[in-house]
């Protein structure tokens, strides 16, 4: 915000696009109809809610663009060319020190005439008029990874299939009828559950945008179902589902949060028939176990080293 707060660019009154806003601090000195773009659901929602224009991914012309960095750089970068791409005016970059952001600085002032930065805290802003960058866009794109599934940088584990995802696969075997797959990724889990026979249908359930349409393609089946949702939040469905499998996330920020992988067996409690199975692959360190016992009446942990336990519950308790 400082950029405007200290007059030194002016903001236009309309046509301004953010990219990757976390919150709304700050949001208010933008015009009413600036857009929005973020794609991870639970911040979109509640970006919604308090009344702004926001969309997963937009495509449209803009006057000056603010772009938040993201913890990848690949991504950031292709953000930041896209934005320049769509704007007329100014393209702000803003980001932490962690986030990478002196790095990105280092390599558009190889590029473009820097304007102005300005440091605070353990951040910075800086800004460029809008020129033609590099092809970063291609290379923030989806593209085949080494394993042979459609990613994008930025999703979790794009490079390589995750180790805790595959710990799940000798325990798939027998899994039928309804099911649901929390934390769906790009697909990878769900494409095993879909090569089971006996599997009617999955939903998957995804909060990143972008992870869920290469979901779409990864693991694109007449079976499959395609929910962007955040887990957390999601309704009681009103026929229950015979099974359950989930890899669930452990951090949004950089430190590891229990209560989000807590909140997902609280869902998948909710979502099974009494003799429905939930399997659940997690970090060994983290503490699940009090939350096993909370919503199912009986777990196990069928496999676990130092890395990873896998856990099998039935039975959820009313
Ligand atoms: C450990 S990964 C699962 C990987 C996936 N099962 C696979 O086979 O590659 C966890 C996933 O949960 C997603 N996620 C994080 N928070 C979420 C939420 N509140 N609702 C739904 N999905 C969420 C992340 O974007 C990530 O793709």
């Amino acid at each position: 915000m400082l950029p405007f707060e200290q007059g030194l660019i002016d903001m236009p009154s309309e046509n301004v696009l953010v990219m990757r806003p976390i919150d709304s601090f700050g949001l208010h000195i933008f015009p009413a109809s600036t857009v929005l773009e973020q794609g991870f659901k639970p911040i979109n929602k509640a970006l919604m809610q308090s009344g702004f224009n926001v969309e997963p991914r937009v495509e449209a012309q803009f006057e000056l663009a603010l772009v938040h960095l993201t913890r990848s750089k690949v991504e950031s970068l292709g953000n930041i060319a896209r934005a320049a791409r769509m704007t007329d005016g100014f393209v702000l970059v803003n980001g932490a020190k962690t986030d990478g952001i002196e790095s990105v600085l280092k390599r558009l002032k190889k590029i473009v005439a820097v304007e102005a930065v300005i440091s605070k805290s353990h951040g910075k802003v800086f800004w460029f008029k809008a020129v033609t960058l590099p092809d970063w866009e291609d290379a923030a794109a989806m593209a085949e990874n080494p394993a042979g599934f459609l990613t994008a940088a930025g999703m979790f584990s794009s490079e390589k299939i995750d180790q805790g995802s595959a710990r799940l696969l000798p325990y798939l075997d027998g899994l039928k009828g309804k099911g649901a797959d929390l934390g769906a990724g790009w697909g990878w889990l769900s494409k095993q559950v879909l090569a089971l026979p006996d599997v009617a249908k999955l939903e998957l359930y995804e909060a990143d945008f972008k992870a869920l349409e290469a979901a779409k393609i990864n693991a694109a089946d007449p079976r499959a179902v395609f929910h962007w949702a955040d887990v957390t939040a999601l309704p009681k469905p009103e026929k229950p589902f015979d099974f359950v499998v989930s890899n669930p996330p452990f951090h949004q920020s950089r430190k590891a949060e229990p209560e989000l992988g807590k909140a997902f067996i609280k869902t998948a409690a909710s979502l099974i028939k009494p003799k429905g199975r939930f399997l659940m692959v997690a970090n060994r360190q983290l503490p699940y176990e009090a939350t096993m016992e909370q919503y199912f009446k009986r777990w196990t942990v069928l496999e676990q080293d130092g890395q990873f336990k896998v856990f099998e519950a039935t039975h959820p308790r009313k």
